[in-house]
């Protein structure tokens, strides 16, 4: 989704903006543009496309001068990419970025145009700049507190009044803003990774606050006007984690982060090797008072929560219910004060899941959320949160996210089952040792990686083809067939196995690969008879399944053989194979890995 980011100092600004915005362009975008204060005025360069196509622009009509300024990555959501609808928007007076969907725009438009007011774009943000201008009094605050009262939807704004040439304005509401503070130098942006190489320490915009940047000095009011003190935050990352560090790609640098993050996460959680979420809140009897447990995320955190579905059915015998986000929030979900519902996010901004979470919390139930991102929405919002600890993850194709994700399931599974009497203490231990063998398992998988390269090699052509799977094969199977078609553009569905005969088996001939996930040892057999009825009608087969497990060499084409671990804990490495088929299918076919066309990171929209 669109990126924001402000600078105010001493420096030239336009590199320093162009440089952060650079580092939010795996959140997706179509069109880039930069405002800033040159010689008292605001001027603005915009343009569709690239970053690189705006420094191009620039290198040809001179680069913008001055030490304030705004920018933005635009991921359109009214009007096309073009360099028109391009944010920086305003005029002369006040120029501003924004983030999010203002959904009255057409009201506010239609109250304008009666006003006198012209419009150039097609945005709802630019009727957020003419509002500010009709509402100008002289008083920026003042401005922007009556313009916000006035719109609905969401945003992240980013302003510049070309009365106060050395100030930058900004205010949030449901869509993440971070206000850096550097020496002698301020900024906004959507996101740490924009400023972390030039400052650790940020401060969180709350909804509505309005945040006055200067140089060297920032100050913060609520809408009332009355002046808010804020805490502030130090990153505990550096600018390695958010650079490639000699991958060639974030996605594959992620991939090979995962023993690291499952460590990172799993180990603060252990006590007595036991599992402990002491340290988010969450007692053994919180967690002994639930009758149901819902959790609601998208995409790949869904998938994750999917797999949590399976293990805490499985261990704890509590029902579970996975939702997708979109849907959870206006399917009326029935939830009482014994529900526990579990919201899934990296970001901690993805606008269904925080609508969920509101939801949940206002009909009574419990919240908790796992997320990667500190200070996120989502984190702040619930009643406990667990942060995952992986690091940031860049690349728009989730995969070190979820892996940290299972970890926390697969942990908290055990400390359900545990406090629920359903498992001795010393069950519930040995399968925390069993999980924390899981990173070595990992960098084994990824020594074969030049394997799985190859049968990648053999997918490249092909438009359609099936993931198989059963229990949490299955489970995992949908997470490899969503990497896969995300960033490969290769249509891919994944069926349970034993469904494949109600219907789509029909769609199975020589054309149609089947990759087969099959590393749960009492369902090896079924699944096998699967892949021999699908071997039957042409499929080329891909099986992945335990190097320790006998298969008949005529009913497959290709073994993708594991270390073994306890069959519940398999997703855990099968999900390793999955993410490099996607990732190299996405490299052979020459695709913008860490970019997929027209996903964006962070959806900070429904
Ligand atoms: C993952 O590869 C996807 N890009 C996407 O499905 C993602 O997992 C989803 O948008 C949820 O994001 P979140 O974890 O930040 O909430």
């Amino acid at each position: 989704m669109c990126g924001i980011v402000g600078y105010v100092g001493q420096k030239d600004c336009t590199k320093i903006l162009l440089d952060s915005l650079s580092k939010l362009e795996y959140r997706g975008y179509d069109s880039a543009g930069v405002a800033v204060v040159q010689n008292g005025k605001l001027v603005t360069k915009k343009n569709k496309g690239r970053l690189s196509g705006l420094e191009e622009k620039m290198d040809k009509e001179g680069w913008l001068k001055g030490t304030c300024g705004i920018g933005h990555t635009r991921w359109a959501t009214h009007g096309e990419p073009s360099d028109i609808n391009s944010h920086p928007h305003g005029n002369a007076n006040i120029t501003i970025v924004h983030n999010g969907i203002i959904e009255n725009y057409k009201k506010i438009k239609d109250f304008l145009e009666s006003k006198g007011y012209e419009f150039a774009s097609q945005t709802d943000t630019e009727t957020v700049a003419k509002l500010l201008d009709y509402y100008y009094n002289g008083d920026p605050r003042e401005t922007i507190t009556r313009a916000i009262s006035e719109i609905e939807g969401s945003y992240a704004l980013g302003i510049l009044f070309k009365d106060f040439p050395n100030e930058i304005f900004a205010v949030r509401k449901d869509s993440p803003l971070i206000v850096g503070v550097g020496d002698g130098e301020s900024f906004i942006a959507s996101d740490v990774p924009a400023i972390i190489k030039y400052t650790k320490n940020y401060y969180l915009l709350e909804e509505n606050e309005i945040a006055d940047l200067k140089a060297d000095k920032i100050t913060f009011c609520d809408i009332h006007g009355m002046s808010v003190q804020k805490e502030l935050h130090t990153a505990n990352w550096d600018m390695e984690a958010a650079e490639k560090g000699g991958y060639e790609h974030f996605m594959l640098k992620e991939i090979h982060e995962q023993p690291n993050a499952i460590k990172m996460t799993v180990s603060p959680r252990i006590v007595d090797g036991m599992p402990d979420f002491s340290e988010s809140g969450i007692s053994r009897e919180l967690l002994n008072s639930f009758n149901r447990i819902f959790i609601v995320a998208c995409g790949t955190a869904m998938y994750a929560g999917t797999v949590g579905k399976y293990v805490i059915e499985r261990l704890a015998r509590i029902p579970v219910t996975v939702d997708v986000a979109s849907e959870f929030r206006y399917r009326n979900p029935i939830l009482t004060d014994k529900d526990l519902v579990i919201l899934v996010s990296q970001s901690g901004e993805t606008a269904d899941t925080l609508a969920s979470l509101r939801l949940a919390k206002k009909i009574g139930a419990t919240t908790m959320s796992i997320v990667n991102v500190k200070g996120s929405s989502i984190a702040r919002e619930s009643d406990y949160v667990i942060y995952s600890h992986a690091g940031p993850e860049i690349s728009v194709a989730s995969t070190k996210a979820y892996m940290v994700q299972i970890s926390i399931f697969y942990l908290l599974a055990f400390e359900l089952a545990y406090s629920n009497d359903i498992i001795t203490k010393d069950e519930c231990r040995r399968l925390v040792s069993v999980l924390q063998t899981v990173p070595d398992k990992i960098e084994e998988v990824l020594k074969d990686k030049d394997e799985v390269s190859h049968i990648a090699s053999q997918l490249m052509s092909t438009e359609n083809l099936f993931y198989i799977g059963r229990g949490l094969d299955y489970a995992l199977s949908m997470e490899g067939s969503l990497k896969l078609k995300e960033i490969s553009y290769i249509h891919s569905e994944a069926y349970a196995a034993g469904e494949l005969k109600h219907g789509p088996i029909s769609l199975i001939n020589d054309d149609m690969p089947v990759i087969a996930v099959a590393t749960q040892r009492e369902l090896f057999d079924k699944t096998i008879s699967n892949v021999k009825e699908v071997k039957a009608r042409g499929a080329k087969v891909i099986l992945v399944t335990h190097s320790s497990m006998s298969v008949d060499e005529e009913a497959v084409d290709f073994v993708i053989g594991l270390p073994t671990i306890d069959d519940m804990l398999m997703p855990m490495i099968a999900a390793v194979p999955l993410q490099l088929i996607a990732y190299y299918t996405s490299v052979l076919k020459g695709n913008d890995v860490d970019k997929p066309r027209n996903l964006a990171k962070s959806v900070t929209v429904e």
